[in-house]
């Protein structure tokens, strides 16, 4: 039986990696969950197709299981727990002062579930970068694969995209689709999507760079 989740699948077929000979890109990145994002752009640098150096993980859940990750890649982390800044500026405000102290030029939110403001955007103009488990301009904000399914759509997926100040609305850099199956949960359809997010998390971030 032929895999139908390979029959839709927009590919992303650009061979990209900013140029080795260039200076790897020093990125920050920003999580709140599990990490599979953070570890595909750590495997993707580390298997020399992302020319970047991930300088600091900033996480805002002391249990997001993501700084064990960046602990085994020897990654620095740093929690700024949200519930310590009632105004979303201040959160911006002490996340850019990490980001600046640790070098950074680029910024990833990978999973990422706050909504940040124009405090980070201005200090990283044009170089914050995002993930959302949806085909933008559908279904953004949160639960967005909940809507996916509630809608019926028959095609979901990822998007890559610019960070600007109206939400899951920047610029698209890459995107890639799989089907809906019929007996789809949550679950399953996430797993699907993520599998994708983890080719085009590198290419994106790399594609981004090199067009800047
Ligand atoms: C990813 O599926 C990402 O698309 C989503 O959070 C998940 C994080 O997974 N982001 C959003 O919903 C942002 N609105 P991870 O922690 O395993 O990388």
């Amino acid at each position: 039986m032929s895999d139908i989740s390979q029959l839709s699948l927009v590919s992303p077929t650009i061979s990209l990696l900013n140029k080795s000979s260039q200076k790897p890109i020093k990125i920050g990145i920003m999580a709140s969950g599990s990490g599979t994002n953070f570890e595909a752009v750590a495997q993707a640098i580390s298997d020399g197709k992302l020319n970047a150096e991930i300088m600091v993980l900033i996480y805002n859940n002391p249990q997001a299981q993501v700084r064990l990750r960046a602990e085994k890649w020897q990654i620095p982390t740093v929690l700024i727990n949200h519930r310590e800044y009632p105004q979303r500026e201040e959160l911006d405000r002490k996340i850019v002062i990490t980001l600046q102290e640790y070098g950074v030029e680029w910024v990833v939110m990978a999973g990422w579930m706050r909504i940040v403001t124009q405090v980070l955007l201005d200090n990283f103009r044009d170089r914050v970068i995002n993930i959302h488990p949806s085909l933008l301009p559908s279904f953004k904000g949160i639960n967005a694969i909940e809507q996916a399914l509630k809608a019926k759509v028959k095609i979901a997926g990822c998007t890559v995209h610019l960070v600007s100040l109206e939400v899951d609305s920047g610029q698209i850099i890459m995107q890639s689709a799989v089907p809906v199956l019929p007996n789809d949960t949550l679950e399953t359809l996430h797993a699907r999507i993520q599998t994708q997010e983890h080719l085009i998390l590198p290419q994106a971030i790399s594609l981004a760079i090199n067009n800047s």
